[in-house]
């Protein structure tokens, strides 16, 4: 694992899209593994930024995210689709057939999980993944006691998480309980990983990624055994490290 120890989270920000933009720029038709959440808005910003300036051009990228809750419309503003649109596929003008996100909406969830990851096949496998961080060590929504091997699947969110997220609802009770989420074996099949954290609150989750030992109770722990991940934090983050 590479670490990275940025000022604070502008500057984390900006290191990100520095490394998302070189990948693209070797690689024009780069497929990307996007996360949603706090953590990469400023990641998404710069990039928006770096675009309109003519510095990264990502009409051949195309783009997978993480995960979607359970059920979800799309129009409803919490909802990852809603997100994406917002933050990132709207001011970047990424043609539809080419950013990805689970159906929060759909019926048939063991048909949307095996057509995820067949369109992931398809499109060569992700290139670099980005990553956020739960304070509990959780990834996309692997919850800690997540499965090793799982693909895109159904997936419980565990108390903690949403407790986290219900910061973006009305309250705890109107947080979805469920999400489709990539696995924990479709993230280690990315050929990069590129995990951000900021803040504090997850200081001792990254202590337990980067220096614990490897185990499903921390998922972010598995990526030790990735050949190529850069954890990029903030100071903060970055506090039980020393
Ligand atoms: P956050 O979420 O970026 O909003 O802190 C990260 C996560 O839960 O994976």
């Amino acid at each position: 694992m590479r670490i990275a120890v940025l000022r604070d989270y502008q500057s984390l920000s900006e290191r990100a899209a520095a490394l998302v933009s070189a990948r693209i720029g070797k690689k024009p038709t780069a497929v990307l593994g996007l996360a949603t959440g706090s953590t990469p808005l400023g990641l998404y910003r710069e990039l928006v930024k770096a675009a309109q300036r003519g510095l990264v051009d990502f009409s051949g990228v195309t783009t997978f995210n993480l995960d979607e809750y359970y059920p979800i419309e799309r129009e409803s503003p919490q909802s990852y689709y809603y997100y994406m649109q917002q933050h990132f596929w709207g001011p970047l003008g990424i043609c539809p057939g080419r950013a990805h996100i689970p159906d929060g909406r759909a019926g048939d969830i063991a048909g949307v999980c095996s057509d995820y990851e067949q369109k992931i096949m398809d499109a060569g496998g992700i290139d670099l993944q980005i990553l956020g961080i739960g304070v509990n060590g959780h990834i996309g929504f692997n919850e800690p006691g997540a499965a090793l091997s799982a693909k895109t699947h159904l997936a419980s969110l565990s108390a903690e998480t949403i407790a986290a997220n219900s910061r973006f609802f009305e309250d705890r009770d109107a947080v979805p309980r469920r999400a489709i989420s990539m696995g924990l074996g479709t993230i280690m099949k990315a050929r990069e990983i590129l995990l951000l954290a900021s803040g504090s609150e997850k200081a001792r989750a990254i202590g337990e990624t980067v220096r614990g030992k490897l185990t499903t109770e921390v998922p972010a722990s598995l990526l030790q055994a990735h050949p190529r991940v850069t954890v990029m934090v903030d100071r903060a983050a970055a506090c039980c490290l020393r």
